[in-house]
């Protein structure tokens, strides 16, 4: 295959794409050479972030100027607006709790400084039970409260475990990209709530074994690679948006968001094992892995953030380990899932011998020593792909056909766009003629803001000038980072040029995650969005009910809770 151009604008720099393990750690190669050099990597206020749109041209300059002293501890006092009770209990260089160097000056710092270090600041919450009930109760506003009124880096306390929540881009860069092998991504916790019992997917293999598996998947999500795939994945979601013509005109409103499941998950099959799948089909997988998604994401927050609660009482997760006939029920329906997986590679064996479609190119990985996936291993990662791409996907295209919908001036700027593609079966190669609706697929994933993601520190180490011990959970909240008025102008409205026209930093908007263990179907992602939703506007006028607002369901990906459209046709 020849050159293909990237159909796709992404802006390699701004979003970090690894494609192959020389791009994966360019940039800690060049800190690394920095450092031999003896040049001073910077981790105060970065450029990118300085650059930002949405602080006071005061606020920017007193930015800039406490990032030249290099000190993160004093960013978020200098940055942002506080109340007198907060700036209490924040750090300042003159406070005894901060400390006499640097802390962020030098990389590659002693751990052991992490002990003479103060702990962040942060809620004592309630003797033996911290602050989870709070956090279980309101798990998208907690976190983003907790940092107006102690911080960039604030203690979380839950029982039985240290847990640090983080807020400004340059920290969650340090964690997620700089020190990225300084922490956990998967602990036991995550393995055992979403594979249990299964040889790793991608999503949870560690080290070593993750960067060896990554190597050879990485370029099977490639540009170059999907090209090969975005026929099915486009005749996919066109069938599956004609398919609502049974919906149209009939006055009565549909889920959507469900249906947008379908659709999704039809384009993740086909690309996947190229057949056409019954709707039937198609909606056992959705319900399949909708249960197997509720159960990780109840076991895993229980496991983490309510262990030691009985039952999690009190807060909206039921809880994960009684009454045991919910055990049951999750692994039969684990087990059908796998058994369904396994008849389907086990089809694609016999029958797709020139296939070229996903499976094909995870079949056909080879490691340095010239060996493949095991059967298992291939079923992992296959159903991994699956579950990582469905709803994630999905739920983003719902929160972005809602927020066009309560928005008339960009849903007509879409629909112009779409338009002006002259009527005709859009596909693959339209896509660099839709960037208006890539941003509005943006702006709507900014304001949709998974609540939580989550390291774990393997040694211990210094965020902020406050000591971070081995052993802590390292949250953040890309919720409260894409609403945070230092590095979004007007952040609750729902304005996709602003993807055009402001700088948007890098740790600034991470839907897809960052670093190296950032979303490995990223590119699929934006084509499945992209061309679904030039596919629904081509064909349909959508309505919401006047009072419906869109409203967050807690999920292993953020939902709406609910999407009622009424479609009318074009
Ligand atoms: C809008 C859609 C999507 C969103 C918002 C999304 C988001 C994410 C996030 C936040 C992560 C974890 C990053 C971290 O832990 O820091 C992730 C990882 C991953 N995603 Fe996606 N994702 C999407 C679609 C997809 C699709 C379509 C696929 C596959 C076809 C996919 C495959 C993966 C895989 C394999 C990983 C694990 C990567 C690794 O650990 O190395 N995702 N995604």
């Amino acid at each position: 295959m020849g050159h293909l151009p990237d159909v796709l604008p992404i802006d390699r720099d701004r979003l970090h794409l690894p494609d192959d393990p020389a791009v994966l750690h360019r940039d800690q190669q060049r800190r690394a050479r920095m450092a031999r050099l003896g040049i001073r990597p910077h981790f105060g206020v970065s450029r990118r972030t300085r650059g930002l749109r949405g602080g006071a041209p005061a606020e920017r300059r007193a930015s800039a100027r406490a990032g030249r002293r290099c000190t993160a501890a004093v960013v978020g006092i200098a940055d942002r607006g506080m109340s007198a009770a907060a700036s209490r209990k924040r750090p300042t260089m003159t406070n005894s709790a901060a400390p006499d160097v640097c802390p962020m000056s030098n990389h590659s710092e002693r751990p052991s400084m992490a002990t003479q270090l103060a702990s962040p600041p942060g809620p004592k919450g309630l003797p033996g039970l911290g602050v989870a009930l709070k956090f279980g109760r309101d798990m998208y506003g907690y976190l983003p409260g907790l940092a107006r009124e102690y911080g960039d880096v604030v203690s979380v306390p839950v029982p039985g475990r240290t847990m640090v929540l983080i807020s400004h881009p340059d920290h969650i860069e340090e964690v997620l990209f700089a020190k990225n092998d300084r922490y956990w991504h998967a602990p036991a916790e995550m393995r055992e709530a979403l594979l249990p019992g299964q040889p790793p997917a991608i999503v949870v293999r560690e080290g070593e074994d993750w960067k060896r598996a990554r190597r050879v998947l990485n370029p099977r999500f490639s540009e170059r690679s999907l090209a090969g795939v975005s026929e099915l994945i486009g005749s996919a979601v066109s069938d599956g948006v004609e398919d609502w013509r049974r919906f149209a005109d009939t006055g009565k409103p549909v889920e959507l968001q469900d249906e947008l499941g379908i659709v999704i998950m039809s384009a993740l099959l086909r690309s996947m094992f190229t057949r056409r799948f019954s709707r039937e089909h198609i909606l056992t997988f959705v319900k399949q892995f909708g249960t197997h998604g509720e159960y990780a994401i109840r076991g895993l927050f229980t496991r983490i953030v309510l262990a030691g609660v009985p039952f999690g009482l009190g807060t909206k997760i039921p809880p994960h380990e009684v009454p045991w006939p919910h055990l049951a029920k999750r692994k039969a329906n684990f087990a059908d899932l796998l058994g369904q997986i396994d008849t389907l590679i086990a089809e694609h064996r016999e029958h797709s011998g020139d296939a070229s479609d996903l499976l094909a190119l995870m079949l056909a990985a080879r490691f340095d020593d010239g060996t493949g996936f095991t059967h298992e291993e291939i079923r992992s990662e296959a159903g991994g792909v699956l579950f990582a791409g469905f709803d994630t996907t999905a739920y983003a295209l719902a929160w972005t056909i809602g927020l066009l919908a309560k928005n008339p001036e960009p849903l007509q700027k879409a629909y112009a766009e779409v338009d002006a593609l002259g009527g005709g079966p859009i596909g693959y190669e339209q896509i660099p003629q839709l960037p208006y609706l890539r941003h509005c697929f943006d702006e709507a994933q900014r304001l949709q803001g998974a609540p939580i993601n989550a390291r774990v520190a393997k040694e211990d180490d210094v965020i902020g000038g406050y000591a971070i011990p081995a052993g802590t959970i390292v949250i953040h909240s890309p919720y409260g980072l894409h609403r945070d008025p230092r590095f979004w102008t007007d952040p609750d409205r729902f304005h996709p040029d602003r993807f055009a026209t402001d700088h948007i930093g890098k740790y600034a908007f991470i839907p897809f995650g960052a670093g190296p263990r950032r979303c490995m179907g990223i590119r699929m992602a934006y084509i499945e969005g992209v061309l679904a939703l030039a596919n629904i506007l081509q064909r349909y006028q959508f309505h919401v009910p006047p009072t419906w607002q869109p409203e967050h369901r807690f999920a292993l990906a953020t939902g709406l809770k609910s999407l009622p459209v009424t479609l009318s046709s074009r």
